[in-house]
């Protein structure tokens, strides 16, 4: 597989929707309950909470989809959304209705530094997914996820991180400011360029690929 840059990847998506009438939605969903599923595949029967932290945009769609999922098989989870809701649109916008209404352990922080303190306050964790931001993170990462991130490094659990490891740009490998530091990473489609040049492989742990229903002829 080839890797490709973030706008490539972009066009694929674009394409998928465009020309094979795949709705948004759907890949979100196909993209959260792969990542569900590579969870429950590296916890392995273990026990324990796993910690969503998710942003506004698409990545942070596929981590309320992923905690869905496993809230739904009875494991426990906790979701902290990171950022303002009246901000969410479109498919994250739905799924994050869909896991309010499901009653799921949810955190509205509108404040990254915030996350610290409501930590210490939930269970302890056996992994963090980091959903905050993927291939549409544009220059150095701002508040309130510079803070969110600084606290997901900090956390001793394994973090898997969903398509890319928050603050690392999918084209050049560069850290964007501050980034996750993962220790495996799922990503969609095909690997990103970003994973194997610059702090890439030291951001990105293991390189977990998964199809989300993208027709083959494009990938
Ligand atoms: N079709 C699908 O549903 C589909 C398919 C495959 C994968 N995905 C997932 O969606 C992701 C891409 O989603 P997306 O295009 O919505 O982008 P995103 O990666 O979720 O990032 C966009 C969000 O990040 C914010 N942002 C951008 N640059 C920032 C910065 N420097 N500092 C702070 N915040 C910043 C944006 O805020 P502003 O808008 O305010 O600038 C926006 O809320 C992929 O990585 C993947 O995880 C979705």
């Amino acid at each position: 597989m080839e890797p490709v840059d973030a706008q490539t990847m972009r066009q694929i998506d674009l394409k998928a929707q465009e020309t094979f009438g795949i709705p948004e939605l759907l890949l979100m969903e196909n993209a959260g309950r792969e990542t569900a599923q590579v969870i429950l595949e590296i916890l392995n029967g273990k026990k324990g909470t796993v910690a969503f932290f998710c942003g506004k945009g698409n990545n942070g769609g596929d981590g309320f989809v992923a905690a869905r999922h496993l809230f739904l098989q009875g494991r426990p989870v906790a979701l902290f959304f990171i950022g303002e809701e009246t901000r969410l649109k479109g498919s994250a916008k739905i799924n994050f209705g869909i896991l309010k209404r499901f009653r799921c352990p949810l955190y509205t922080l509108p404040q990254g530094s915030l996350l610290e303190e409501t930590l210490s306050r939930t269970a302890p964790l056996i992994m963090g997914v980091d959903a905050l931001l993927g291939i549409g993170l544009k220059g150095e990462v701002q508040e309130p996820y510079r803070s969110a991130i600084e606290c997901i490094n900090r956390l001793s659990c394994p973090i898997l991180a969903v398509d890319i490891p928050s603050g690392l740009c999918a084209t050049t490998g560069k850290v964007l400011g501050c980034s996750v530091k993962a220790s495996q990473t799922v990503t969609f489609g095909l690997p990103k360029k970003g994973f194997y040049v610059g702090e890439g492989p030291q951001r990105t742990g293991k390189v977990i690929v998964r199809n989300i229903g993208y027709p083959q002829e494009l990938l």
